[in-house]
């Protein structure tokens, strides 16, 4: 495709640091899958081609490293009930279960890169996605054959919940989990996740559950601290897991810790406004130095938001995020809770996903909910 130049940038946001790395007045080249070289419009090199980004803003694609985007069956009741201050459970999961085991390949398949396309157009150049609503290993596999397809940041999320046929043998399932089923999808996962909360795991089934996905070569996070304080976000720090997802309920004597380990915080604004949740509030993590992403958490239950711009004005509306930290957590704060270093930023060498944004500055972003005329660039399936 020949090399690629984007001119009249009004702000190029590479990320070379956590204010944003901003040039202004910025010029990028790129090849289609690499950035080659970031500086200032008037010393821009020659390239094949051009475009002019018109005094718009332009940042790296956003990272959404947290996603059930595999799935079928309708939840519209649970929210309905939630919006009338029903109390967000667990037990919705298995409504979604029976029907993603009832759905072909094939409609998963379609489902689930029209929600991808959505994204995608939103701005999300990387997304991770998770099983979980399979709960046995025929199903298991399907969606993580499905997540495949899209993407290589795949988390096999077998231990979501105990599912109904085993609800009075937890201990055979997680057996289950931790061999017939891990042994089947291994070759289709890069993660292992365990919903590690009330109504779903203990912290010592997580950490067996975690432990032998790790020995089969698999990497760790976790879903942590939803709905209590219940010990996710600390079994993180003690596994070393890329990231804890959620964090609604963490002690400060844990964010401090956190905040001295590799742990990414993954906050999921979208889950607090879907079931109509208190948000926790990032100041201690930001004083501290602790690493923090955004995501949407897309899934049918608890967060049916395919929008990072969204996700953003709702951590800065309600979290205490400000438009900056909000923008560097959703592009490389995602990176790095996926531990990825070639995403996230668009300094030379990182992949070409970027966003061009018809806008004079990155506050637009979330000042106006993403809704902003906009030129994707990606290297990623969608
Ligand atoms: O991330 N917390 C666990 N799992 C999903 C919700 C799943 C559902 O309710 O369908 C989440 O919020
Ligand atoms: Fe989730």
């Amino acid at each position: 495709m020949g090399t690629q130049l984007i001119s009249n940038i009004g702000q190029l946001i590479t990320n070379s640091d956590e204010e944003l790395g901003i040039i202004t007045d910025a010029a990028i080249v790129i090849d289609g899958q690499k950035v080659l070289w970031v500086g200032s419009n008037k010393e821009a090199p020659a390239a094949d081609s051009t475009i002019d980004a018109n005094g718009g803003v332009v940042t790296p694609g956003f990272v959404d490293s947290h996603t059930h985007a595999v799935f079928a069956g309708d939840r519209s009741k649970d929210y309905v009930a939630r919006m009338s201050g029903q109390k967000y459970a667990t037990g919705g999961i298995k409504t979604t279960v029976a029907a993603t085991r009832a759905a072909t390949e094939n409609d998963l398949i379609s489902h689930t890169r029209e929600l991808l396309r959505k994204c995608h157009s939103h701005g999300t150049t990387t997304v991770e996605i998770k099983s979980g609503y399979g709960l046995n290993v025929d199903t298991e596999l399907k969606i993580l054959k499905v997540a495949k397809t899209f993407t290589d940041e795949t988390t096999f999320l077998g231990a979501h919940v105990i599912p109904a046929e085993y609800e009075n043998d937890r201990a055979g399932y997680i057996e289950l989990v931790k061999s017939e089923m891990l042994d089947a999808v291994v070759p289709y996962s890069k993660w292992i996740d365990v919903f590690c909360d009330n109504g779903a795991f203990s912290v010592d089934e997580a950490r067996e559950i975690l432990q032998s996905g790790i020995a089969k070569g698999l990497m760790g996070r976790i879903h942590g601290n939803q709905l209590g304080d219940t010990g996710g976000a600390e079994l993180a720090i003690e596994l070393n897991l890329a990231s804890v997802d959620h964090a609604t309920h963490v002690s400060n004597e844990t964010i401090a810790a956190l905040a001295e380990s590799n742990v990414v915080t993954t906050f999921l604004p979208g889950a607090e406004f879907f079931t109509k949740s208190l948000y926790p509030k990032v100041n201690l993590y930001f004083e501290l130095g602790a690493k923090v992403a955004l995501a949407t958490d897309c899934n049918p239950g608890s967060s049916y938001l395919t929008s990072m711009p969204i996700a953003m004005s709702l951590a800065i509306r309600e979290m205490g995020f400000t438009p900056a930290q909000a923008l560097y957590a959703a592009t490389a704060g995602g990176a790095a809770a996926l531990r990825r270093s070639d995403i996230g930023h668009l300094q030379p060498g990182a992949r070409a996903d970027l966003v061009i944004w018809q806008a004079p500055t990155f506050e637009h972003i979330a000042y106006r909910l993403g809704d902003i005329d906009k030129k994707i660039l990606t290297t990623g399936k969608f």
